[in-house]
């Protein structure tokens, strides 16, 4: 890959126009993961993430299957979700695919509407419309299966007042950490297996008229040993984006198949939580105990000006602080961006968290993936599955 940041002209305003209106996304409504813990996982996300206690459904207020945790940053909404026994659904997802996302769901004005464009486009059904009610108003939620046992359910809330959804309690806690400035979901990135990325970029924009702006081949997102591809997805209004990765042909095993294996299958790899101060949100996860992907070697650090070329003038950040939190930089005609990897947050090698700053760019970082993979690479190595 050459250093030098080749000017793109993404025009997303156009190229958005290209999306189809019959599915008008709000935005992100929440994320769901099926966890073998919940009470823990959440937490975790307390303490380390500086989410915020915002819901609960358990037995304590007649959930007598399910558990259910809402934790809240900014516009981040993140559910997790354990089961109260084995017979439960909840546990087999856990023991196939260990911790991960089961749902994206997605904030419409009408969720009906949404499930019967997007079912007779060819959508499986997940989940027929259904009516939620209690003291604080009405949901209507329904949903439809994408990559692998994922769901997105469509959320319409219009009539609901309550802390999260019908049958969810406000959560009270005496233990409150600040927040760590995470403002909202940038990306969430989906692993499909071999021949399956184009099959599910034609899903997006037939099923859900979604528009297919950036890709990405095995011959710029490859390093000495391994090779992926990705297309990037976005709906209409560009509140919503899915790249789709799938592994490619090359000596090694790739970061994608090692997910793939212990998965089990197709599933979400990593959301991208979008913060405006990227220093100061790091230094505090850091200060938690998040761990996250060893720095790139010292060049890299050296050859941040000439890859930022004119858009070294609008930065504000010091390289040396960047390095020191192992932050990575990448650029494009209309900004630069900073953006940083956790490790897999799970003991199986799937999914990971993204903070990402935007400073004008537009992009995912594609200037980093040569490095970000020799780092993961790394990592496999230690773990034996490269
Ligand atoms: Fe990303």
């Amino acid at each position: 890959m050459s250093k030098k940041v080749e000017s793109v002209n993404y025009g997303l305003e156009k190229i958005f126009e290209g999306a189809q209106d019959f599915l008008p996304l709000l935005g992100t409504d929440y994320v769901e993961f099926y966890v073998g813990n919940a009470k823990q996982s959440a937490h975790y996300y307390k303490t380390a993430y500086g989410f915020q206690s915002c819901a609960y459904k358990g037995l304590e207020t007649g959930s007598k299957d399910t558990v259910s945790y809402v934790l809240k940053q900014d516009k981040i909404r993140i559910v997790l979700t354990s089961a109260l026994n084995s017979e439960s659904p909840i546990n087999k997802h856990v023991t196939k695919h260990g911790d991960g996302v089961k749902v994206v769901a997605l904030w419409v004005d009408d969720a009906r509407k949404s499930f019967e464009e997007t079912t007779k486009r060819g959508a499986k059904a997940f989940l027929e419309p259904t009516v939620e009610k209690d003291e604080h108003g009405e949901i209507v939620k329904a949903g439809i299966y994408t990559y692998g046992e994922t769901v997105h359910l469509f959320i319409e809330r219009k009539n609901y007042n309550g802390p999260f959804l019908p049958g969810f309690q406000k959560w009270e806690s005496n233990y409150n950490p600040e927040p760590s400035g995470l403002k909202y979901i940038d990306h969430m990135v989906g692993n499909v297996d071999w021949g399956r990325m184009d099959v599910m970029v034609k899903w997006y924009e037939e099923v859900m008229g979604f528009v297919n702006f950036l890709s990405f081949d095995d011959k710029q997102i490859h390093t000495e040993y391994s090779a992926l591809m990705s297309k990037v997805m976005s709906n209409g209004n560009g509140r919503i984006k899915f790249p789709i990765n799938e592994p490619a042909k090359a000596a090694k095993k790739s970061q994608i198949e090692e997910y793939l294996d212990f998965y089990e299958g197709e599933g979400v790899q990593h959301i991208a939580m979008a913060t405006d101060d990227i220093i100061s949100t790091i230094s505090y996860l850091k200060e938690k105990g998040v761990e996250f992907l060893p720095p790139p070697p010292q060049a890299y650090y050296d050859e941040i000006p000439e890859r930022l070329g004119s858009h070294m003038d609008m930065m504000s950040e010091d390289i040396k602080e960047l390095q020191k939190l192992s932050i990575l930089v990448d650029a494009d005609e209309e900004g630069y961006l900073l953006q940083i990897f956790t490790k897999p947050i799970q003991d199986r090698p799937t999914f990971f968290f993204e903070i990402i700053q935007r400073m004008g760019a537009k992009g995912f970082g594609a200037g980093n993936f040569k490095a970000l993979f020799e780092s993961i690479e790394r990592e496999q190595a230690l773990r034996g599955t490269l």
